[in-house]
């Protein structure tokens, strides 16, 4: 008998590339699997702004801390009448150290959520009027075109970059490369170090890391009709040492089948999704794949603990 998803969702196939299409496919792989970029919708973006405020998560502090330390001189090296493109902009928030030093004629942030990116546009135009900011909702992952033929300086914060294998994170800086018409990249890159620091950073108390990891089975259930059991998933983020990475998982705690597009997924209990890595690099290595890419590395900057590294990549 046809069960009320199955009518719901037909068993057809659904649109390429879109969530429903990649989840489908990664609930078929096994292990099973799913690209980290469907975390952000509006909530999952929300949730991301949770954990950069967190105790444990010292990533976007150090770094912010190092933008505002390096801030005229990563102004000067991007240059007068700028036009930056930020690639995941997310909150807008890094973004305001560097306008703030006023040579920017141009901000264009890129960001695949785009209810998010709408909203915090607002705000941000208000406060830089003499700004132009033209927002682009887009999946940097895909082939990009901004229009424009301007030199541009790219803004890549986070350590978004570690998110990517390598072979495809040097692949992702290509790509960059290209659209930036010649321009340089600035870029965050989280630092090899004690795992312990690690681990934490992906494990807080609070428990906000577990909630944005099983946001995603939320966004399943509420956008596609899913019918995960949220609560018999566990948020499981160990750092694998020799590959250098944080691996986040999330673990069925008991044997239960979804249901999807008329389709049927079984979890074994103790059977995994696979959600993310956060790829962990030396400055040394870092600066090696940036010249894979095509870049010359130039300056950089890091914390006195040597958490965090900000990279300025030039065009080659
Ligand atoms: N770029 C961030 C990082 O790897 C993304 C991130 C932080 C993240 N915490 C997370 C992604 C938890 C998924 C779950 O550090």
């Amino acid at each position: 008998m046809d069960t009320p998803l199955a009518r719901l969702h037909p068993a057809c196939t659904p649109p390429a590339d879109s969530f429903a299409d990649a989840l489908m496919t990664g609930l078929r792989k096994s292990p099973k699997q799913i690209s980290a970029k469907y975390f952000y919708d509006a909530p999952g973006s929300q949730l991301f702004d949770e954990i950069c405020d967190l105790p444990e998560y010292y990533q976007t502090r150090t770094e912010t801390a190092l933008l505002r330390r390096h801030a005229p001189e990563i102004a000067a090296l991007m240059g007068d009448g700028a036009e930056i493109v930020e690639f995941g902009a997310g909150s807008l928030r890094k973004i305001r150290i560097l306008l703030d030093q006023g040579m920017a004629h141009t901000y264009v942030p890129l960001d695949i959520s785009g209810e998010y990116l709408q909203d915090v546009v607002q705000t941000l135009a208000a406060d830089y009027p003499a700004l132009e900011v033209r927002p682009v909702v887009a999946d940097f992952t895909l082939p990009m075109d901004i229009p424009g033929q301007a030199r541009r300086a790219g803004f890549f914060p986070g350590s978004t970059i570690g998110n990517f294998r390598p072979e495809a994170a040097a692949a992702l800086l290509r790509r960059m490369r290209a659209v930036l018409n010649g321009g340089g990249l600035l870029i965050g890159v989280d630092l090899v170090k004690d795992p312990t620091r690690l681990h934490d950073a992906y494990n807080d108390a609070a428990g906000v890391t577990a909630r944005f990891n099983k946001n995603l089975l939320v966004r399943a259930n509420r956008e596609l009709g899913a019918d995960f059991d949220i609560d018999a998933f566990a948020h499981y983020a160990p750092y694998n040492v020799p590959m250098q990475r944080i691996e986040m998982y999330l673990v069925s705690l008991k044997r239960q089948i979804v249901t999807l597009w008329g389709e049927q997924f079984e979890f074994a209990q103790g059977e995994a999704l696979y959600t993310e890595d956060s790829h962990k690099y030396t400055i040394e290595n870092f600066r090696e794949m940036a010249v894979s890419a095509g870049f010359s590395p130039r300056a950089v900057w890091t914390d006195e603990e040597r958490l965090f590294s900000v990279h300025w990549l030039e065009s080659r």
